[in-house]
């Protein structure tokens, strides 16, 4: 199964990170995929440790990839790194093995420490939309247009019946960063 989460991850001089990733779930370990090039990446093959999280604010999701990085974060417990403050749980990890890859390299982990801070409060809709919106983004100069256009219509649906507030700000952020690179894309 894979998860989506947020990895927070380190650099040596401290400097915390943040990026969503969807992590595989083997047994009792996790796997994290990390195309190149990347931060997560390199943050992990330097401190060998990572913390998953466990969010329902989707804002954070959209936020990584449309520029609003800046979510409070706290102190791991076991390891030295951050959680994410609004995080439901969070799963402190160390790397346990490395499968090299030139485009995705496979980092295995074991759970260090585990804390539950907030009930599971049930799927929605809009927060599934605006993942998937945001995965889009992500690959918006690999798929052709209307491909990106059927398929936020598509989502629109389930976005427009069952959004709170922060789902329609994340929305907001991650469609319009779509629409500016498909004009852009268009005026090439
Ligand atoms: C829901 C979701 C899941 C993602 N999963 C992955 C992943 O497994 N591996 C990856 O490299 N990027 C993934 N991405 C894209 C990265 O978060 C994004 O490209 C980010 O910048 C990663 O690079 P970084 O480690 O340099 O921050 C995902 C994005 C979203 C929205």
């Amino acid at each position: 199964m894979i998860q989506e989460t947020i990895i927070t991850t380190q650099n040596s001089e401290g400097q915390a990170h943040l990026a969503p990733m969807g992590i595989h779930v083997q047994n009792d370990e996790f796997i994290i995929l990390p195309f190149r090039p990347s931060t997560t990446l390199d943050n992990l093959l330097s401190s060998r440790t990572a913390v998953i999280n466990y969010c329902d604010d989707v804002r954070i999701f959209a936020g990584c990839l449309t520029g609003h990085r800046d979510w409070p974060l706290s102190a791991a417990e076991k390891i030295n790194g951050v959680f994410l403050s609004a995080a439901l749980a969070h799963c402190e990890v160390e790397i346990i093995r490395v499968e090299e890859d030139e485009i995705r390299p496979k980092l295995f982990c074991k759970t260090i420490h585990q804390v539950q801070h907030h009930p599971f409060q049930g799927f929605n809709r809009a927060q599934f939309s605006v993942l998937e919106a945001a995965i889009l983004l992500s690959r918006v100069n690999h798929l052709p247009i209307e491909k990106i256009e059927s398929e936020l219509n598509y989502l629109s649906i389930g976005f427009e019946k069952t959004a709170g507030p922060r789902e329609q700000e994340a929305w907001q952020w991650v469609t319009s960063a779509i629409q500016e690179k498909l004009n852009k894309a268009k005026h090439l």
